[in-house]
């Protein structure tokens, strides 16, 4: 049962019985006291003042009269202008955690979607660059939206949108023609790539010509010579590769690896359409589109040279998608420092006469920084994602050894720990903040960690183990306290949180939920013994231990961080 539903369908009755008025909308109006002492749900009137030229107060007082207690409410309170309910907390309980139990999986999911497509840009890696920890949030942040709009009934689209397009790809191919071969590249993946950049750049300074190599082969890849694609595809295939490791331990699939470069002869349409609407404009040899009166830099869609840019690709990537998959939304999850970047193809697409334009979406988010400093390329402060699982891992492990020396599948359990440590850290704040990445915090068992929760969900199935089949009928009123209640509370808080992060394109929602509900079942845990004497009070409160761990399994399933049941 619902019981806002049940509830406003109360207090419209009470309305009409006692203002003969009505009013739409009453569920959304019903809020969730800050303590429970305030009751389960709270009407407040002063929204009703306007409509009913009344004080709060005397609304309040009104309704109360005409809102007997019954099977379901127990008693209602007037408190400032505010209705308050409160539930038989046994009914409540009973209604919640069978509801969770029966859903599983699908608790919290809908069909509101209906569908409709999301398409969804992260991760987005550059070629030839190793995978770096500057790429972790995107990655994740997609893959939770991927999951938390799929649960609501959405057909989401993964799109790697790789960037496998510009000028040092052809100084790259010259380095790896001089110096390079086909075994080192192979051996060594992406670093021998990199080295073969850093190898170009430090020649090119005493050899300028080589620039100008560099420029040719560019070239080449662009026109499609069948060498420089070989050589080129081959510099793809390695960073995939190496990439495709790490989506492996993050558990990161993708629907379509269309980059960049898949873009290079869809760009032309766009710029003629441009030009045909009258809004590419001339500038000092190159073509923009001019958006001064949106108080922002010019839109550069070619160069001088009459070479595409990244506006140019991703104004050609939303026609694209638009096309083949008539999207309801295309999200990019990329850093805020790409910020005006986005407002501006936005814009054009606006400017373009497209009202779909409002359907794109920047997703921002925020910096990384580990321990303290910011990470610089330049400066030699670079953090590999890859090694940072693999550190993770190490340190679940030693700390599993040290916890549970007996446990069974410990390499398993400590990549499930440590991997998820890393992720959960990563989705924790909102995701507009910057992050500094700190081991102390990541791993904490105690704070609010992945470690943490997962911990909780497997204390919760441990005491299913040892309860094993119960046969008694469970008697709900042994959840009448008030800490079983505040489990009850974050139970049915979930699907809300979760419509409420997808509108907000929020995974931390999720996130803080699970240490939510991982806190308040820890609380009621400290304060009850859940196997007692009494075995229909036992089955009640096994039900809310089951109830909790599949609750934080699909909550943590949200969020790409997996749920072992023992640790
Ligand atoms: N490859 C870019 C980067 O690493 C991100 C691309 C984001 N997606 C896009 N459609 N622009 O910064």
């Amino acid at each position: 049962m619902e019981f806002k539903a049940y509830l406003a369908q109360k207090i419209a009755a009470a309305l009409s019985e006692a203002f003969q008025a009505s009013v739409d909308g009453i569920p959304a109006f019903l809020e969730t006291p800050p303590n429970p002492e305030m009751g389960d749900f709270a009407f407040p009137c002063f929204r009703l003042s306007k409509t009913l030229r009344m004080a709060p107060p005397k609304i309040a007082e009104g309704l109360q009269a005409h809102i007997a207690p019954d099977g379901v409410i127990e008693r209602v309170e007037c408190v400032s202008g505010y209705l308050n309910f409160f539930l038989h907390k046994s009914g409540y309980a009973q209604s919640i955690v069978e509801r969770v139990l029966e859903q599983g999986a699908r608790y919290g999911a809908s069909d509101e979607g209906q569908g409709r497509v999301i398409c969804i840009d992260y991760s987005s890696i550059n070629i030839a660059k190793r995978f770096h920890i500057g790429h972790l949030s995107t990655t994740m942040i997609g893959n939770a939206l991927y999951k938390i709009y799929e649960h609501l009934g959405y057909k989401c689209v993964g799109i790697n949108h790789l960037g496998d397009w510009g000028t040092q790809f052809g100084k790259m191919i010259a380095a790896y023609l001089k110096w390079g071969s086909r075994e080192e590249i192979e051996r060594d993946g992406v670093n021998a790539l990199t080295a073969l950049y850093v190898r170009f750049h430090k020649e090119a300074e005493k050899d300028p010509a080589l620039e100008d190599e560099g420029r040719l082969w560019f070239k080449k890849i662009e026109d499609g010579d069948p060498e420089a694609l070989r050589i080129f595809n081959k510099f793809k295939e390695i960073t995939l590769k190496d990439a495709e490791r790490v989506y492996d331990m993050l558990g990161v699939k993708f629907d379509s690896y269309a980059g960049e470069s898949f873009y290079n002869d869809k760009m032309q349409p766009v710029i003629d359409e441009l030009r045909e609407k009258g809004l590419l404009k001339e500038s000092q040899g190159a073509y923009v589109v001019d958006l001064e009166d949106e108080g922002m830099p010019p839109c550069l869609i070619l160069k001088k040279d009459g070479a595409t840019l990244y506006a140019t690709r991703d104004l050609a990537a939303a026609f694209y998608r638009k096309k083949t998959y008539d999207f309801y939304k295309d999200l990019y999850v990329v850093a805020y420092q790409q910020d005006l970047h986005f407002r501006q193809w936005f814009k054009v697409v606006e400017k373009m006469g497209y009202d779909w334009s409002k359907d794109l979406e920047h997703v921002a988010f925020g910096m990384v920084s580990y321990e303290g400093r910011a990470l610089s390329t330049r400066e030699g402060y670079v953090v590999y994602l890859d090694e940072l699982l693999q550190r993770a891992v190490e340190k679940a492990r030693q700390i599993i050894e040290e916890k549970s020396p007996n446990l069974e599948n410990k390499d398993k359990v400590a990549r499930q720990v440590g991997i998820g440590a890393v992720v959960f850290f990563d989705l924790f704040n909102n995701r507009i903040k910057d992050i500094d990445f700190r081991w102390e915090r990541v791993l904490n068992f105690d704070g609010e960690t992945g470690p943490y929760v997962q911990y909780t969900h497997a204390r919760c199935c441990s005491v299913l183990t040892k309860a094993g089949e119960l046969s008694a009928s469970p008697d709900y009123a042994a959840l009448d306290n008030a800490a079983a209640q505040e489990v009850v509370r974050s139970l049915e808080r979930f699907p809300e949180v979760v419509r409420e992060a997808c509108q907000r394109n929020e995974p931390s929602l999720v996130t803080r939920f699970t240490v939510e509900l991982a806190s308040n079942f820890n609380r009621y845990y400290y304060e009850n013994r859940i196997l007692t004497e009494d075995a229909a009070a036992s089955a009640a409160r096994v039900k809310l231990t089951a109830a909790t761990a599949s609750c934080l399994k699909t909550a943590l399933s949200l969020i790409g961080v997996e749920a072992p049941e023992k640790m």
